[in-house]
Formats: structure tokens, C-alpha cells, sequence
């Protein structure tokens, strides 16, 4: 089979951000989690679940005593940054109550759960994972969505992003930016009760 030289490359990064090497992928911006640390009221021990390379779970570390960072895939696991306050761990899909309570934490013992792009993959568990959260429980979630660069980029770049049905059905939340997720928590709103909506834009280099 002939492979389209641009594709070729798309294939090669993605393959490359599988593998989850860091020095290829972007780092999430400090704003972010200084914003999300100052909705906990204590910054004993965060969560990050779906960790992968670990890139949100390392700048955690910076504003949270202690890490757990876990994620179904051991592989993805082994490349993941190594920081003295960060645990990581690997957890079933499917895990129980007493996974949970041995591996991350007992009920409402967990100040914050991070979930940076992965929880189209398991937001049925939500309900599950808030067990052990403390009050006045919540998580931080955030995805990306496609980049915008002008017409003459952006069509190409789409036609190979649109090659369906390669994406599984699941990920189609991340293009519905999350709206379509059933979230058990209340959205953070500001002093006019409007609800906060954070928008980041970040730059590869
Ligand atoms: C797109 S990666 C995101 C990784 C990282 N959070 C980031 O922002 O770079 C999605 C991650 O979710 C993990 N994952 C998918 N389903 C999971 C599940 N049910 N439980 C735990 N981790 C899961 C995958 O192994 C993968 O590492
Ligand atoms: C679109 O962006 C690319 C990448 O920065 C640039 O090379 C190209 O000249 C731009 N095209 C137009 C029409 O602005």
C-alpha cells in the first residue's frame, strides 16, 4: 500500500506520543493547575487518573503533598517522569471498591482527581471514583481539541482527521468538548454565577 507522505509523518508522531515521549508532546500550562489548586481548600494528595506519560501528574507534585497517578496501561507507565511525591500505579478498568481504597485511597481521603484527556475512555466511572473524594468533591477534566492554524492547514490537516470510522465512537466527546458528558458535580461558577470556562490555547514547538 502507497501511505501519503503527510499521513506517514502523522502516523510517526502519533506513534511517537504513544510511546509517550515527553520531549514530543507539550506540557499543560502552570495556570491551569494554579487555578485548579485554588478551588481545594487542602493540598494534601491529588489524583491523577489516566495518567499515561504522567505530564499532568508531575506538575500536581509541585502543589500537592503527594501524587497517586494511575493508569490501565503499564507501558504507558514506564515512561513516565520520575518525581519523588508521585506514586505511580496501575489499576484495572474495572477495579472495586477495595482496588480503590488499597491502591489510591480510603473514602473521601483524595483532595483533587485530575483527568487530562482520557476520560472519554471511562466516564461511567465517575460516580465510582467520587467515593473518595473529599468534600466538597469535584475533578478537573480537560481534553484538545483540534488545532487552528488558517484554511490552507486546517483542510488538510481535517480530511486526514476525518478518516472515520478509524476513531473509536467514544472519543466523539472529546470533539463535543465534554458537553455531552453527564457530570456528578456541580460546575464551578463565578461571583455572578456565571459557570467558568477555561480555554488554554498552547503551542508546539
Ligand atoms: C490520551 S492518553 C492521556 C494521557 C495523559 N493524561 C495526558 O494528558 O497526556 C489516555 C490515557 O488513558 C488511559 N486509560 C484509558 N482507559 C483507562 C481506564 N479505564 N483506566 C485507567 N486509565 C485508562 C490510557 O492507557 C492512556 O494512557
Ligand atoms: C498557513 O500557515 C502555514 C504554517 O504557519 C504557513 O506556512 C502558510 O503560509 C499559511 N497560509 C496562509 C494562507 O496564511
Amino acid at each position: 500500500m502507497v501511505v501519503p507522505a503527510t499521513l506517514l509523518s502523522l502516523i510517526i508522531i502519533l506513534k511517537k506520543l504513544w510511546q509517550g515521549c515527553s520531549s514530543n508532546r507539550h506540557n499543560f500550562i502552570e495556570e491551569l493547575f494554579n487555578f485548579i489548586a485554588s478551588k481545594t481548600p487542602s493540598h494534601n494528595l491529588a489524583w491523577d487518573i489516566g495518567t499515561g506519560n504522567g505530564q499532568a501528574a508531575k506538575s500536581l507534585a509541585k502543589l500537592y503533598k503527594d501524587v497517586i497517578a494511575t493508569d490501565k496501561s503499564p507501558k504507558q507507565l514506564e515512561f513516565a517522569a520520575n518525581v519523588p511525591n508521585v506514586q505511580y500505579i496501575c489499576t484495572n478498568p474495572k477495579m472495586s471498591i477495595c482496588e480503590l481504597e488499597k491502591k489510591v485511597g480510603k473514602k473521601s481521603s483524595v483532595d483533587l482527581v485530575t483527568i487530562a484527556q482520557a476520560l472519554h475512555w471511562f466516564d461511567d466511572r465517575l460516580h465510582f471514583y467520587k467515593q473518595v473524594i473529599k468534600k466538597p468533591n469535584g475533578i478537573a477534566t480537560w481534553c484538545y481539541k483540534l488545532p487552528n492554524i488558517n484554511n490552507s492547514v486546517d483542510s488538510v490537516f481535517n480530511k486526514y482527521y476525518n478518516v472515520q470510522p478509524d476513531w473509536e465512537p467514544t472519543r466523539k466527546s472529546v470533539d463535543d468538548k465534554y458537553k455531552t458528558i453527564d457530570f456528578p458535580f456541580e460546575p464551578i461558577c463565578d461571583n455572578n454565577n456565571n459557570v467558568v470556562h477555561l480555554v488554554f490555547q498552547t503551542y508546539l514547538e
